[in-house]
């Protein structure tokens, strides 16, 4: 029989998403309402181990009705997040310079337990929710929302945050037809969504791109070309293609900025690859825009706020049910359900070659390169 709840804590893990203040209010405003008291925890999980960056306490913030009353339209978080330094393979340099990665997990675990805090609710994407499962099994009671501007997280229908981003770049794409037509161009959008499509696909079939590049489907610039010269020539003097930060060619690899210890890899330059390779093959002048982290910022759409909210409150009756190790889903159109940690650390939700969306834009003549 679990021990009663009297403290818990909430924070935020990885980029920022739409979404994540009014999970923040929903939770706080839900424990609060059953006497419970809540604490943020800044930056993920600095706030309550990096002593020193966070002095006296500070990493730690008392959250209250007024603090969270008005945030749910905001964008970003109030709690500050981080995607460096995973506690369980922290970065530090030894002594001849090298970088090695250490488990420091054991000192957040005490941190929970200075602060005398029952129970977590970890909001994050594929990274913080593997982090949070391991917490889990180290005996924190724990519970995830599963955020991300990507949708690449399993067993949730969708995740907070993906439909603002899908809104604001199919906006943005909805623009460029226009330079795209009045000069006769190819226009070139790469957006985020890292190894998945799903902002690409929905945005670009939203917003009537010509071509979209997944990284599901592997790419031949050859039928992308043919394809576009064949509609030029035939119907149209300008082209919109969509690629997804991810995307790569059939035997090629995905373009990746930078990866350091530590760190998650970053990714682009798929679009600026393909427009290189299409002003080799195609008869039109060829521009390249990236939407990269505008697709972050912003307030969330209605639909976003209203899933963070329902999401903030699940995690709390997740907690009051005695629920640990597990997540709340997104499961229409019954609701909120609670799926285990295990079946969504480490594993990648991709679009589904075979689904409904992906067959729409087929059936509308979308190229996709293969
Ligand atoms: O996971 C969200 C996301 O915005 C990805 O789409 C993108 O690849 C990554 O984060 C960018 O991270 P950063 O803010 O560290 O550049």
């Amino acid at each position: 029989m679990r021990s009663e709840i009297k403290k818990i804590a909430i924070n935020t893990g990885g980029g920022d998403a739409p979404g994540l203040n009014a999970v923040i209010k929903a939770a706080v405003i839900s424990a609060l309402n059953r006497g419970w008291e809540i604490i943020g925890i800044r930056e993920g999980y600095n706030g309550i181990y990096h002593l020193d960056q966070f002095p006296n306490g500070t990493g730690l913030i008392k959250l209250t009705y007024d603090l969270v009353r008005t945030i749910t339209s905001d964008g970003g978080t109030i709690l500050g997040t981080t995607n460096r330094g995973n506690p369980f393979r922290f970065p530090m340099k030894t002594t001849d310079g090298k970088i090695v990665e250490v488990d420091r997990s054991d000192e957040i675990m005490a941190g929970f337990k200075r602060n005398d805090i029952d129970a977590l609710i970890a909001i994050g994407g594929d990274g913080s929710l593997t982090m949070a499962n391991l917490f889990a099994k180290k005996g924190l009671r724990v519970v995830g929302v599963p955020k991300t501007i990507d949708n690449d997280l399993e067993q949730t229908a969708m995740t907070f945050g993906f439909d603002t981003a899908v809104s604001f770049a199919t906006e943005c794409i909805d623009r460029l037809h226009t330079t795209a037509q009045s000069h006769s161009r190819i226009m070139v959008v790469e957006v985020m969504g890292r190894y998945a499509g799903w902002i690409a696909l929905n945005s670009g079939i939203s917003a009537s791109a010509d071509v979209i590049l997944i990284p599901e489907i592997p790419y031949d610039k050859n039928v992308i070309a043919d394809f576009i010269n064949n509609k030029v020539s035939k119907s149209k003097n300008y082209c919109i293609v969509v690629v997804a930060e991810g995307a790569r060619s059939k035997g090629g690899d995905i373009s990746i900025i930078e990866h350091e210890a530590g760190k998650s890899e970053r990714l682009g330059g798929a679009g600026e690859k393909i427009a290189r390779d299409l002003s080799n093959l195609c008869k039109l002048e060829v521009r390249a825009a990236i939407l990269g982290h505008l697709l972050r910022g912003g307030s969330p759409t209605t639909f976003d706020r209203l899933l963070s909210l329902r999401f903030g409150a699940a995690a709390v009756r997740a907690l009051e049910q005695g629920h640990s190790g597990v997540m709340v889903a997104y499961d229409p159109p019954a609701g909120m359900k609670y799926v285990q940690l295990d079946e969504v650390a480490n594993k990648t939700k991709m679009v589904k070659l075979n689904s409904d969306t992906l067959q729409t834009a087929r059936d509308l003549g979308i190229c996709f390169g293969d």
